[in-house]
This record gives structure tokens, C-alpha cells and sequence, in this order.
């Protein structure tokens, strides 16, 4: 699976590779409508058609993630990877495939400057220990705790203006549903809720069956598509419950994968803007 997604990753950046926008697409069952697919195909309009072509032909039901050289404030967005290390902030909730984020940490932080932020609920799966110590991993209590009176920086605003690109994996049902719904009542929401959406953002959902085939699913994920979070989408196996079916995260190397693929094209693509001008 990620190694498909990478391949064909790779074919779409050729594709358009003389055009200011990049598309980065994925095969997944989810329960996500053609209808979405198509309209966002619409709203970039210097999409080649011929991706809408491919995603026919090849089983590709829908976008996984766009996102454009010129952000939505006209501003041309270079990212070089020789200057300095990408800064990922990484943050987990509270699904049970917590238990991966150390694993996670340390696949990123091979390449990445890593930050960690993690909800109170995802502690309960996190072995804390295991995160490399060269990450700083932040919770609730430091948004808090680190501000004492007005002129005080807020760690949410802080970490939303250091990072580079957002993970947030796992994504549980109920993180999902306050992003699309724009809750902000915890440090990870309130990063989410001051994002800069021009700056990659991926998530990667995990929960039991039931609840990702229920239907606030496909709403939750249309709302956050219409933001530009990519989806890194579940997959079909035993779960931690014991039931079998779609809604285990998508494996750590996929995860690390898809992200530093997109990273990557994305600086070589803002090179190549810089040697036109
Ligand atoms: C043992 C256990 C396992 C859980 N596993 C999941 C899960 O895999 N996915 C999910 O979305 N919620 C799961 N939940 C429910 C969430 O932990 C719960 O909705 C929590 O409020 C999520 O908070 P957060 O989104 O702030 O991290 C689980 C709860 C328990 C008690």
C-alpha cells in the first residue's frame, strides 16, 4: 500500500510538474463521495484533467491531498529542505493506536525536527519512556501552566508558528469531529483551530469499525477536506478490540512516508519556482 501510494505519487508530480499546483493521490476504501473528489478536482483549476482520467482508470477514488505552491494569500510558498530540517509537530489522540506514536517519533525524528503533542486521553496509551528524549512532548497542562499573565507566550500559538508541517496520528472519531466542527477546548484543537492551512497538515483517523463507517464519519472527513487536511486513510484488519474490519491507523513507515514523499516534491517544486524567476 505504501509503496503504491508512492509510485503513483511520484507519476503525479511529473504530470504536473509544470503547474503551480501538486496533487498527491491515494487508493483507499473509505467512505468518502466521488461528489467531493470532483469538486475539489473543480476547485483547482489548474489541475490537468488528465488526473481525473487516471483516478478512473485506476481504481483512485479520491484526492488525498492538494496543495498549492501559491497559498490562498497569493504568496509564493518555497520550501527548501537544504536550509534546515522540516519541523514536524506530531501529535497523537486518544485511539487506541497511540500505542504506535513512539514508534512514530522515531521514524520522524531520523529526518525532522520533531515537537509531540499529545491529548490527555492519548496518554493512556503512550509509553512515554519509549519517546526519544530529544522530543519535547506537550500536553494539556503545559498550555497552561506555562502562562502566568498577559504577555506570556501561549504555547498553542507558539507551536502553530514553529511547525512546518502537522501529523496528527492516530486521529480519534472525537478529535476528528471537533476539527471539522472548529472546537478548540484543548492544546491540540487550539493548534488546529490557529493552523495556517497553506502548511501541510495530515491526519491519519483510527478507530473501531462501528464508528468509522458510521456516518458522522464521512461528514467529519468532507469538513476537513474542504480545510485542506490530507488523509492518510485506515486500513482493513484485526483490531485492538478484536473486531475485523476498516479503521486500524495506516502503518508508522506509510505515515512517515506519505509525509516526507510530499515534503520533499513540494521543496523540489519551490526550487524550480525559484530558478523561473
Ligand atoms: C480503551 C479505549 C480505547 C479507545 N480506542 C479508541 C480508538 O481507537 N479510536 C477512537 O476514536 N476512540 C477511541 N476511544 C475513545 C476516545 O479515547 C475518547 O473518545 C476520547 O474522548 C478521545 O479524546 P481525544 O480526542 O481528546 O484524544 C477509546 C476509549 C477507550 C477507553
Amino acid at each position: 500500500m505504501g509503496l503504491f501510494v508512492e509510485q503513483f505519487a511520484a507519476e503525479v508530480v511529473l504530470l504536473s510538474a509544470n503547474k503551480p499546483v501538486f496533487f498527491l493521490l491515494a487508493y483507499s476504501a473509505a467512505p468518502r463521495t466521488k461528489r467531493s473528489t470532483e469538486s475539489r478536482l473543480l476547485r483547482h483549476a489548474s489541475a490537468p484533467p488528465l488526473l481525473t482520467c487516471i483516478s478512473d482508470h485506476c481504481g483512485i477514488l479520491w484526492v488525498m491531498a492538494a496543495s498549492e505552491l501559491i497559498s490562498a494569500e497569493g504568496e509564493t510558498m518555497v520550501v527548501d529542505a537544504t536550509q534546515r530540517k522540516p519541523r514536524i509537530l506530531l501529535a497523537a489522540s486518544g485511539s487506541v493506536a497511540a500505542v504506535k506514536f513512539a514508534n512514530l517519533c522515531h521514524s520522524f525524528s531520523e529526518w525532522a525536527d520533531v515537537r509531540a503533542v499529545a491529548t490527555s486521553a492519548s496518554l493512556h496509551f503512550i509509553d512515554r519512556a519509549s519517546i526519544p528524549k530529544d522530543i519535547i512532548v506537550y500536553t494539556d497542562e503545559d498550555e497552561w501552566s506555562g502562562w502566568k499573565k498577559l504577555g506570556d507566550s501561549v504555547l498553542h500559538i507558539e507551536l502553530r508558528k514553529w511547525a512546518d508541517i502537522m501529523v496528527i496520528a492516530p486521529l480519534s472519531a472525537n478529535t476528528l469531529g471537533k476539527i471539522a466542527g472548529g472546537l478548540c477546548d484543548n492544546l491540540l484543537t487550539c493548534i488546529v483551530r490557529a493552523w495556517d492551512y497553506s502548511k501541510p497538515f495530515f491526519v491519519a483517523p483510527a478507530m473501531n469499525t462501528f464508528m468509522w463507517n458510521n456516518p458522522f464519519t464521512e461528514r467529519h472527513l468532507i469538513a476537513i477536506d474542504e480545510l485542506g487536511i490530507s488523509l492518510i486513510p485506515p486500513v482493513t484488519k484485526r483490531l485492538a478490540c478484536g473486531d475485523y474490519g476498516n479503521g486500524a491507523m495506516a502503518e508508522p513507515s506509510t505515515i512517515y512516508s506519505t509525509v516526507r514523499l510530499f515534503y520533499e516534491s513540494k521543496a523540489q517544486q519551490g526550487r524550480a519556482v525559484v530558478t523561473l524567476r
